[in-house]
């Protein structure tokens, strides 16, 4: 019965207002431009209402793996975006199975990255000069886990993906070892200098946190605690069992917050500094309660820019405090950031109790509620325009209008600039053609970028790497 009320009334503010109700509780918090365009979109019998998109198949069976893609289980904790947009968006309105646009149904981190390259390639030979939607949960998207730019000709193509990244600024990459693929040495330049993000191409999504089921639905007593700003510690953060030391900045923070570690991991009452529950590593329960208990959780980048700890935060009505510079939020050209979550930079580690308490908490939370249900994903029961779906297709229709020419054997890269310094990480970039050309199995590529010609090839089934030829 009170269901039933609940939808009635759901309705009933769709019919009145233009825009769907998770969008207008978020609108105080989207940049000016973003905000007249939804209102184009969303607009009475506007694009909203004729935009659709169909799923393209093409690479499921055969070479590639079966994957049940209407079926949203079961859906990875943290690789489960693939499986979640095509299975929600065919449920939703925007579904046709003859639209114009589509989306590609694939399950890259079930096989080996190159099968990327392998669907993109296919896909051209079947639909030649059309672009797709790929949702690649892959660490790094259309690139190596690394950071790498393993196949331009994905530059072609439209990415969904967790690892929105900065057009400008820091350069990530990680190394390839061919004895511990996570286990790379910190940032150096050993690829060429592109970026695997395209803002004007891609939308960068929050990562799907559906660690054990936590955040698969609604829950009507997360949510109030969520909205609960009285919490115990000032920032909560665990640099993870499983890191490698490698992780240099999750590490600078456990050696600067929690230094006697490994001395006192046993010490039920060590607190380190009173306000901080930084730790070397936390229990899953213990850190799921930190979350709720925290004003501030770190999201701090490890071998890639992302972390789903961002959606746990969220989901926790924990303030993210992001350390990560290469990052880009997510629907980072809507959403203005600073106004629910605090950027950090690798400085303030040192000073970060004085940092996080320079900045007005009660404001911060209050705002993170309002856009909280649309850094979410609903993954059971009918879509209800009530979480991220609404604006993922709005940003799928924003890029696919400014669509770039498509031409066979070259793209456009965003690129460092020819006159930047080798061993300068931040930079600008600029766009560049670089042509290319894949191995029909999509193993390496080998592509030019400023008179260098490079070759990046698989090394092992996750990781790859590029050597100047
Ligand atoms: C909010 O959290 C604090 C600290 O955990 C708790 O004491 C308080 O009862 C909570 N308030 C509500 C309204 O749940
Ligand atoms: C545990 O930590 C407390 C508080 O810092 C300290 O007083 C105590 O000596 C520690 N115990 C051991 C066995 O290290
Ligand atoms: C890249 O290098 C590998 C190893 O030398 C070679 O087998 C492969 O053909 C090269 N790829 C391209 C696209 O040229």
């Amino acid at each position: 019965m009170r269901l039933r009320a609940a939808v009635a009334l759901g309705c009933l503010l769709t019919a009145r207002g233009q825009l769907p109700q998770v969008l207008e509780e978020a609108m105080d918090h989207v940049h000016p431009r973003a905000r007249a365009e939804l209102e184009t979109f969303f607009a009475p019998g506007g694009p909203h209402a004729s935009f659709k998109v169909r799923v393209e198949e093409g690479c499921i069976g055969g070479a590639f793996p079966v994957y049940d893609w209407k079926k949203l289980v079961p859906v990875d904790a943290k690789w489960g975006l693939e499986s979640l947009i095509a299975a929600r968006l065919h449920q939703s309105k925007w579904f046709a199975a003859d639209a114009d646009n589509a989306l590609v149904a694939f399950r890259p981190h079930t096989g080996e990255r190159s099968l990327l390259t392998k669907c993109r390639l296919k896909l051209e030979r079947d639909f030649p000069g059309k672009q797709f939607w790929f949702a690649a949960a892959t660490d790094r998207g259309r690139c190596c886990d690394g950071g790498q730019l393993r196949d331009p000709g994905l530059l072609n193509h439209h990415f969904l993906v967790t690892s929105g990244e900065r057009r400008r600024g820091a350069w990530l990459f990680r190394e390839h070892n061919t004895k511990h693929a996570w286990r790379a040495p910190a940032t150096r330049d050993t690829a060429p200098r592109l970026r695997c993000f395209d803002p004007s191409m891609d939308v960068a999504l929050p990562p799907p946190a559906f660690v054990r089921g936590l955040y698969r639905k609604r829950d009507i007593t997360r949510d109030l605690r969520a909205a609960n700003a009285t919490r115990r510690f000032l920032a909560v953060h665990a640099e993870g069992g499983v890191a490698p030391p490698e992780y240099d900045l999750r590490r600078a923070l456990t050696e600067r917050w929690a230094p006697d570690w490994w001395a006192n991991a046993r010490n039920r009452s060590w607190a380190g500094h009173p306000d901080l529950l930084i730790r070397k590593a936390l229990g899953r329960a213990e850190h799921g309660e930190a979350l709720f208990a925290s004003k501030y959780c770190l999201v701090v980048e490890g071998y890639a820019p992302w972390t789903p700890r961002l959606s746990e935060a969220v989901g926790a009505g924990c303030v993210p405090a992001i350390l990560s510079p290469a990052l880009l939020p997510p629907f980072a050209g809507v959403l203005r950031w600073r106004d629910f979550a605090v950027l950090l930079r690798p400085a303030d580690i040192g000073n970060l109790p004085a940092v996080l308490a320079s900045h007005d908490h009660a404001r911060l939370h209050a705002n993170l509620l309002k856009v909280r249900r649309l850094l979410s994903f609903i993954a059971t029961g009918p879509v209800n325009d009530d979480d991220a779906l609404p604006l993922i297709v709005f940003e799928m229709w924003r890029r696919s209008r400014r669509r770039r020419e498509f031409l066979e054997g070259t793209a456009t890269a965003l690129a460092a600039p020819a006159a930047a310094p080798a061993g300068v990480h931040s930079t600008a970039t600029e766009p560049l053609k670089v042509a290319f050309a894949c191995e029909a199995d999509g193993t390496s590529c080998a592509y030019a970028v400023r008179g260098a010609r490079w070759n990046c090839s698989r090394r092992t089934k996750m990781a790859c790497g590029c050597a100047k030829e």
